[in-house]
């Protein structure tokens, strides 16, 4: 991995004028090759995008197709047929814990987080540890994908993501054969996060995924959405996504990933035992023990609609032939 990231020898809008730029040209790949999807899809082997290269250039002008927020995607809907939830209720309404535990502070409590530079460290169990910039991530060829997110909250959206599989990252680094978990952590910066100087919670954010779900072509790490950069609110500059589980195991702003062997203790399973465990599938039969968890309310909709096993995602269901989703919660 290179040692000074571009997008710290570059002014901060110009770097991020760059960076949506990229991504536009990985969304744009990625419509005309396979369109929008919100399943599996076929990834080549992770490939420079064509600006890479040039990290202090001027940047080029930002495509039409960014100015607006609407999807790059010709789809405007999930395979479901449910419509993008709208731009701004996406970054408006967020559940961000270190910065605020109301869904509308994260936003402007948000707005001196520093995400550049950002380094993201993977070790543990792997051949080859390693340290990735922002701009290493951005080189992994980035697809949109349109997932519906459900918190365990009750409510919904859905989002189209720019993204690329995590399962590519994790080849990179080669597990030995002990890794049976990986272990994801959200950077601890309590001068810049207000909620982690509070009590009650044991910060930094750390989340968990057995191996095989990580390697799952459904999972992703997240740097944009609606093409665009991640804002902060949503967890820049890069977040994991797995859109069967509840929204609580997609973690933000990651710095650190370790594959290990035993199954790693998550901040809400440090929490509250009592209410969440490990897996967190979405699972309309086993209710929350304060709320059920049978419908769900998708933002910007009147009325409920019923949740899916695995939040639609029926694929998943292989992962989890052997077990006893009530028990394994
Ligand atoms: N990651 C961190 N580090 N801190 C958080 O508070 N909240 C989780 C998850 N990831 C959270 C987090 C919860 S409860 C949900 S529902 C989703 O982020 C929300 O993602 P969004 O705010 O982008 O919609």
């Amino acid at each position: 991995m290179i040692d000074i990231d571009p997008s710290e020898i570059t002014p901060e809008p110009v770097y991020l004028y760059r960076r949506q730029f990229m991504m536009a040209a990985g969304a744009l790949l990625l419509s005309t090759a396979v369109g929008a999807c919100s399943g599996p899809q076929k990834t080549s082997t992770p490939e420079p995008l064509a600006t890479s290269s040039e990290p202090t250039s001027a940047p080029a002008p930002l495509p039409t197709l960014l100015q607006a927020t609407t999807p790059t995607a010709s789809r405007q809907a999930d395979e479901l047929g449910g419509e993008l939830t709208k731009y701004e209720s996406v970054v408006g309404y967020t559940n961000y814990y270190e910065f605020s535990l109301s869904k509308e502070g994260p936003a402007a409590l948000s707005a001196d987080f520093k995400i550049s530079p950002w380094r993201v460290q993977i070790g543990g169990l792997v051949h080859k540890p390693s340290v990735y910039t922002l701009d290493d991530l951005l080189r992994f060829a980035q697809e949109e994908r349109i997932y519906r997110m459900r918190c365990v909250e009750g409510w919904s959206m859905v989002i189209p993501w720019i993204g690329f599989p995590l399962s590519q990252l994790l080849e990179q680094v080669e597990p030995t054969s002990e890794a049976q978990f990986v272990r994801f952590e959200t950077v601890y910066a309590p001068e810049q996060m207000p909620g982690q100087r509070g009590r009650g919670f044991e910060w930094p954010y750390v989340e968990g995924l057995r191996l095989d779900e990580a390697l799952h072509p459904l999972t992703i790490l997240a740097t944009g959405l609606y093409g665009k950069p991640l804002a902060k609110q949503n967890g820049a500059p890069v977040r994991l996504v797995v859109p069967w589980k509840y929204g609580f195991k997609s973690i933000k702003s990651i710095v650190k990933i370790d594959l290990v062997a035993e199954m790693p203790t998550t901040f809400w399973m440090a929490s509250a035992p009592q209410e969440y465990g490990f897996y967190a599938n979405v699972n309309p039969d086993v209710p929350h023990p304060r709320w059920s968890q049978a419908t769900e309310r998708r933002i910007g909709e009147f009325g409920r609609r019923e949740t899916l096993l695995f939040n639609g995602y029926d694929e998943v269901a292989p992962l989890y032939a052997d077990m006893d989703l009530r028990r394994f919660y």
